[in-house]
């Protein structure tokens, strides 16, 4: 299924059959942003979350990476950030570095562990990879980019980023009416980021609820607000 606006284009399917056909449609885009599967096999955050037993797709396998990293340096005119977990960071740089320059890899500080065991998880890695440089538009960026995490209660996806986290990427290394394109889409953050900071946007997600949810992020602009209006009627609901 295609969903084709002016401003950006959503797929769903597999990204390694959807990135095939683009790679033969001679499709280039400016910057690759995605948050792959991270092959650690995730367990939904909370016994009693409303993520139980939902896992991602492809969570529990690496296969696809190699292919993946062709298609990404493919499809790319220069830049591709990955966001990537500790547990396989050394397989994503490997196999990313038989094809890219890695300039950095920047930490997502999460600034809120919530409650449990020692050692909770606060941050997330995110690889900077290149074909020939990377120039920002900021003079004075620091490697740790600190973004609240978004609390249980309004996620919209087990592994959602902050779409200002992605607004900041996108800002710093891409231009206005560039493309960006996010094989691993879920609900379509990137998209939205995309879209806020008028760049134009390509989304490919597999599974077809997490396709929906990023349709109707794109399709209307007060989504978001209306999400989190009935987040508040439900806390005080409950
Ligand atoms: C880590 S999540 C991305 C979450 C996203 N950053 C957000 O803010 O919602 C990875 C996504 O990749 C999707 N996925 C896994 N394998 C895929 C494939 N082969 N093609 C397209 N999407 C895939 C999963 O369904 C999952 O939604």
């Amino acid at each position: 299924m295609e969903v084709i606006k002016d401003s950006y284009k959503l797929y769903q399917g597999d990204c390694l059959e959807v990135m095939d056909e683009l790679i033969k449609d001679d499709v280039k885009v400016d910057m690759i942003l995605t948050d792959p599967p991270y092959g650690i096999n995730l367990t939904p955050q909370r016994e009693n979350g409303k993520f139980k037993n939902t896992k991602v797709i492809n969570d529990n396998n690496l296969c696809w990476l190699p292919k993946f990293v062709n298609q990404i340096y493919a499809l790319t005119k220069n830049t591709a950030i990955i966001f990537c977990a500790w547990q396989n960071i050394d397989k994503f740089k490997i196999e990313l570095e038989k094809k890219f320059t890695i300039k950095n890899i920047l930490v997502w500080n999460k600034d809120w562990f919530g409650m449990g065991n020692n050692y909770r998880p606060n941050y997330e890695l995110i690889l900077l990879c290149c074909k020939t440089n990377i120039t920002t538009k900021s003079k004075n960026k620091s490697n740790i980019l600190t973004y609240r995490r978004i609390p249980p209660q309004k996620l919209k996806h087990s592994c959602e980023k902050p779409v200002g986290l992605l607004e900041d990427l996108i800002y710093e290394l891409t231009d206005e009416d560039d493309i960006v394109l996010d094989s691993f889409m879920g609900s379509g953050s990137t998209g939205v980021a995309c879209l806020n900071t008028n760049r134009k946007f390509i989304g490919i997600e597999l599974d077809e609820n997490y396709f929906n949810i990023a349709c109707d992020r794109l399709e209307n602009p007060m989504y978001e607000q209306n999400q989190n209006k009935i987040n508040d009627r439900q806390k005080t609901l409950f």
